[in-house]
């Protein structure tokens, strides 16, 4: 059930973007968009918004629109943080900067951006003024935690809470609007937004977790991304920070100071650190972390109050599945 709801969701996003005029000419601005934007993905930020539509209201032009725009958002985000992270793979295909070149990235990129806001836009006056504010507010988050995520790669040590601050920022926060544009766009109360934004938010906190976890332990093909990047651009994930305090006063603290100043050797320093990880108990910590986050979402979403009682499972049946994810 759920799952033919989703892939409807899926389908129903896909052919709006599909269907949606970004441009022709010149080739180089346009081929990219529709290169990343076939390449497909999970499109989980448009099923927040349709599923958290659909707890109030059966879905209409507005939540569709809106969905479309902010998944046009997230793959506008993924061309830059390919550059940003030097990423050759995604969707287990060249990414953009790879198959041309960084600066046609950054230039549909741009434009991305704006087509995001052109469909964004598509929703009734009394709506307009509102959703822009609160998307734009989230969009400057996203561009402020991406920030912090290039500032931490060059930093020794980086606290956890740092680190949930930065992953705040540049993923949950996108995921809470996800859901509190379903409810802007069903009219539903000041309240109930409040509270889907926050489940969006718990959410995308345990879902860029995952994320991390999933670099170094996913399966390529399935994962879609190269597996080791985080490891290779020391990024400060949650495993990192975690193991660079375990590993503390022992003689793994050393060793991985050194493959951390390593900078040659990309293979290597992959399978070490990620055996000092397992040595470390690392991944078992960041699964109970995830868990958490989860639980948490799962239990706001009993703080609706206008939501559909039989609706309100939809949603916590697929924030279950992102929890188990393997891509
Ligand atoms: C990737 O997002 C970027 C992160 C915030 C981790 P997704 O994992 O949603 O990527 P797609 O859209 O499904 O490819
Ligand atoms: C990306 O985080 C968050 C964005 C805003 C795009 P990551 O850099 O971990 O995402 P992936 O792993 O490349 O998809
Ligand atoms: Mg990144
Ligand atoms: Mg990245
Ligand atoms: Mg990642």
């Amino acid at each position: 059930m759920l799952h033919t709801l989703v892939s409807d969701y899926q389908a129903i996003i896909s052919a709006f973007i599909k269907h949606n005029n970004f441009g022709e000419q010149p080739t180089e601005l346009y081929e990219p968009i529709r290169y990343i934007l076939n390449l497909g993905g999970k499109r989980l930020r448009p099923v927040l918004t349709l599923l958290a539509h659909h707890l109030y209201k059966d879905l209409d032009h507005a939540s569709v629109a809106v969905g479309s725009g902010i998944e046009v958002f997230h793959n506008f985000s993924l061309l830059h943080d390919d550059i940003m992270d030097n990423a050759p793979v995604r969707r287990g295909q060249p990414t953009v900067h790879e198959k041309w070149n960084a600066n046609v990235a950054i230039l549909s990129g741009d434009v991305m951006l704006v087509r995001a806001y052109q469909m964004i836009m598509q929703v009734p006056d009394d709506n307009l003024r509102w959703l822009l504010h609160r998307f734009s507010e989230t969009a400057a988050q996203v561009c402020e935690g991406q920030q912090w995520d290039m500032n931490f790669e060059s930093l020794p040590t980086v606290t956890v809470e740092q680190y949930l601050d930065m992953i705040k920022l540049k993923t949950a926060v996108l995921l809470g609007f996800s859901l509190e544009a379903g409810g802007i766009t069903a009219y539903a109360s000041e309240h109930d937004r409040y509270i889907l934004n926050q489940i969006g938010t718990l959410a995308g906190i345990g879902f860029q977790l995952m994320d991390d976890l999933l670099d170094v332990y996913g399966e390529a093909d399935k994962f879609g991304k190269r597996v080791g990047g985080d490891i290779v651009s020391n990024k400060k994930t949650f495993l990192l920070i975690d193991a660079i305090e375990e590993a503390k006063n022992t003689p793994l603290e050393d060793e991985l100071n050194y493959w951390l100043s390593v900078t040659d050797k990309d293979d290597e320093k992959v399978q070490t650190i990620t055996a000092i990880y397992n040595t470390l108990g690392v991944k078992d910590k960041t699964e109970q972390l995830i868990a958490k986050y989860f639980t948490d979402a799962l239990d706001a979403i009993h703080q609706l109050e206008g939501a559909r009682e039989d609706r309100k499972q939809h949603l916590s049946n697929y924030l279950k599945q992102l929890m188990n994810r393997d891509s």
